[in-house]
């Protein structure tokens, strides 16, 4: 595969060094492996210094450069003059406060999923962004692994499944409530910004729109069936998080989509994908992030034809020029987070925008939030207004304690 050493070495930092920011390290590992080598990871930020110091050993030991360690955006601002870009790690919460700060202080940032907790926090990202001549990226790797490229493929170039028609998500399982786990920010509403829709539902999102295009409207029953305490000290304080949704999708092209997901069923659970164009259907296993980590799935025709995933991946690679193979796996990489990393890198390096900016992780976000929207007005909700602003009713509590 070819190697790029086009545009300058560039200066990052990890702002947030908790699980995800794990994954992360081993995404740029992996870039390093392969032989990317225009950026230098020189500082790591975490209000936990611990967490920041075992990052920054990791990272030194697998670089033999030295990392700086900070308690604070503040500090790092301080300290660190020739920054290039922040790869945020924070909670939901927080990403706005992180990526304005970051970005009033010149540095381009690369903000985990849902981007901003709410719309207005997301436009704030946008605005600051904008205000500075600064990148803000959107951290959505699933998209471009393989596997969703592929599917994307199927759909949308090859004419292999026809015309997209219909798709349809279920998740049923059981979390026995009675298990109690520790308080995590998560569990906070105004930290989480709320449960999974909007959690792993970003990465869903992202897809659905990646390969069915802009959404119309939605309707959605949102609830919690179940109250789930957590241990916060000597307390025990309930999971603000929703149990169950069911919700349909109404696309601009027509197509339809039903999405629903619970961990409050008892008794025997099911996972099922399905995605249907007017001449076959794919199916998978994950309603979240489908054939990202894996490729279990597999089309078939209305001819009866099969395909593994794997198989529809080879037909898909074979079908990509040179060019076209070194743009979407650089280096010969098909992982969607070292790709989300090298997007970041390359953008800053080169002078481009990235392929998930800001504007891009509003636009998912809006479709989350008009879930929550519609759960609590039980009207259907058009995506144009959660995107204006003008429908926020179930953001607005969170939206007054940021001050947004
Ligand atoms: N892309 C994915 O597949 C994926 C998977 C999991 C999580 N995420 C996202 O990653 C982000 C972080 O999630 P996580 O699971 O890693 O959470 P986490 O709790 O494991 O990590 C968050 C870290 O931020 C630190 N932190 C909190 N406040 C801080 C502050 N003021 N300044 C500096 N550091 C601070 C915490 O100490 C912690 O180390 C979230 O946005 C989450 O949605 C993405």
């Amino acid at each position: 595969m070819a190697t790029r050493s086009r545009g300058k070495k560039v200066t990052l930092a990890i702002v947030g060094c908790g699980g995800i920011a794990g994954s992360h390290l081993r995404g740029y590992g992996e870039l390093l492996e392969k032989g990317e080598n225009r950026f230098r990871i020189a500082a790591t930020v975490d209000s936990d210094r611990t967490r920041a110091q075992a990052m920054a050993s990791q990272i030194e030991e697998k670089t033999g450069e030295s990392v700086n360690v900070y308690r604070s955006i503040d500090q790092l601002l301080n300290k660190e003059k020739n920054l290039d870009g922040a790869d945020i790690c924070g909670p939901h919460g927080l990403h706005h406060v992180m990526s304005c700060k970051l970005l009033a202080g010149g540095v381009n940032i690369l903000c985990e999923k849902p981007i901003g907790i709410t719309v207005k926090a997301t436009k704030k990202i946008i605005a600051a962004a904008k205000r500075h001549k600064r990148i803000a990226a959107t951290a959505e790797q699933c998209r471009r692994s393989i596997g969703q490229r592929t599917i994307n493929w199927a759909f949308n170039k090859s004419g292999l499944l026809g015309d997209p028609r219909i798709w349809m998500a279920v998740s049923s399982s059981w979390q026995d409530p009675k298990s109690v786990p520790n308080w995590h920010w998560r569990v906070d509403r105004k930290m989480g910004g709320c449960g999974m829709i909007m959690d792993s539902g970003a990465h869903w999102v992202d897809t659905m729109r990646y390969w069915f295009g802009e959404i119309d409207s939605v309707y959605a029953r949102v609830e919690q069936l179940e109250k789930r305490p957590h241990r916060k000290g000597s307390r025990l304080v309930n999971d603000a998080r929703e149990d169950f949704w069911t919700s349909i999708f109404n696309f601009k092209s027509g197509v339809i989509g039903t999405w629903s997901w619970t961990i409050s069923a008892p008794g025997k659970g099911f996972v099922q994908l399905s995605l249907t164009g007017s001449k076959g259907t794919i199916v998978d296993t994950d309603i979240f992030h489908p054939a990202t980590n894996q490729a279990r799935g597999e089309c078939q025709l209305v001819d009866g034809t099969t395909y593994s995933l794997p198989k529809l991946q080879k037909k898909f690679l074979g079908s990509l020029s040179k060019d076209e193979k070194n743009r979407l796996f650089p280096y010969g990489v098909t992982g969607g987070m070292p790709l989300e990393l090298w997007d970041f890198i390359d953008a800053l390096s080169t002078g481009r925008n990235v392929e998930i900016d800001a504007d891009e992780g509003l636009r998912s976000k809006a479709v989350c939030e008009a879930l929550y929207e519609s759960g609590k007005t039980k009207q259907v909700v058009k995506l144009s207004d959660v995107l204006k602003g003008t429908v926020n009713a179930y953001q607005r509590d969170v939206d007054r304690y940021w001050k947004l």
